[in-house]
């Protein structure tokens, strides 16, 4: 049963369709609770709020999969106000990104410009970039590019997923480039040509991406909601000595807030991924096919607009 909602939602949410029709229609079908708005400045508060109660941030402005040159610059222009608007309201917040947004499927040389004006803002007012990792079939280029602008920008991070069988050889050819990572399981519908299909193997896979990443001395996000990833990362810090400043938990908003609040207040780095803009409807739908309890909030939400 568990699998075939996971399909639902995944395919739902590459339906062009129906995000033309999120879209126009405007209801948010209780995104909301894990949106920040439509627009930066909704955002604002909100990361404000979560950084008087201790939480830092990364913000992602949400799109992608875009098609036109016009369109990818349009993208860079927004992550830069973005981070000057993170700059001048005092925010402690990070950006997150997705490629396909800067015109990854259009050119390798545009996404390259596009990352080296965001990147070169960003050094001005020291905010930390992450590429978030979009579906297998851009690992590759992604991977490259992070290795690329990594030897010429030190505040850029990356994330790698677990459930893909070549992530542990990606990790290793990462480890000279002093890597930012965030680890996560991964979101994307996969087959099992390249990815684990079993929970049990997509969550050891994990474990030893954080064990690998932590004991090489790298700076690791862990990127989970799951007490057993969580927990495990805290044994393997205590039993190898590793400080509390070399790693991080990163959560997304409006998911596990009482733990999010219970690990800042045992004195460990969160950090809340905030994402916001009009193009929700993909994200919502990887979210809901992550968790079908937050189906909830959903269907609350669509009786309630
Ligand atoms: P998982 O879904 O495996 O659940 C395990 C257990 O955790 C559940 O059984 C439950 O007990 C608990 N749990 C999980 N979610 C919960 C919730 N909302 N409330 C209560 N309990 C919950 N993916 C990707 O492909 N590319 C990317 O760039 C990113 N970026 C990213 C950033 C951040 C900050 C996070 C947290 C995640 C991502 N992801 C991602 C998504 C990631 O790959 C993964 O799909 C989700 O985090 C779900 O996996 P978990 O490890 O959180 O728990």
């Amino acid at each position: 049963m568990e699998a075939i909602s996971k399909n639902f939602f995944l395919y739902l949410s590459n339906n062009k369709v129906l995000d033309r029709l999120a879209k126009r229609y405007g209801s948010r079908f209780g995104a909301d609770k894990i949106v920040g708005g439509e627009e930066f400045s909704q955002a604002i508060p909100l990361i404000e709020q979560l950084n008087e109660e201790g939480l830092e941030v990364t913000v992602d402005h949400l799109g992608e999969f875009v098609n036109s040159e016009s369109e990818a610059k349009e993208r860079k222009q927004e992550c830069i106000e973005t981070i000057q608007s993170i700059a001048r309201n005092q925010l402690n917040s990070e950006v997150s990104l997705k490629l396909t947004s800067l015109g990854m499927d259009i050119s390798e040389q545009l996404v390259k410009e596009n990352m080296e004006e965001i990147l070169e803002e960003a050094k001005k007012y020291d905010v930390t970039v992450t590429i978030d990792m979009e579906d297998s079939s851009r690992c590759q280029a992604t991977l490259d590019m992070y290795k690329t602008l990594k030897a010429k920008y030190d505040n850029l991070g990356t994330v790698l997923q677990s459930y893909l069988y070549s992530t542990e050889e990606d990790l290793k050819e990462l480890l000279p480039y002093d890597p930012y990572l965030r680890l996560v399981k991964g979101a994307y519908k996969e087959s099992g040509k390249v990815a684990f299909t079993e929970k049990q193997s997509v969550d050891e896979n994990l474990k030893r991406l954080i064990k690998t990443n932590l004991l090489n001395g790298h700076y690791t996000a862990v990127g989970s909601h799951d007490d057993a990833i969580i927990d495990y990362t805290k044994k393997l810090a205590e039993e190898h000595g590793i400080s509390r400043d070399q790693f991080e938990f990163q959560m997304l908003y409006g998911m596990r807030n009482q733990m999010q609040k219970d690990l800042k207040d045992e004195g460990y780095t969160v950090r809340v991924y905030l994402p916001y803009g009009e193009d929700w409807y993909g994200y919502f739908m990887r979210r809901l096919a992550e968790r079908p309890a937050n189906i909830a909030f959903a269907i609350k939400g669509i009786f309630s607009k």
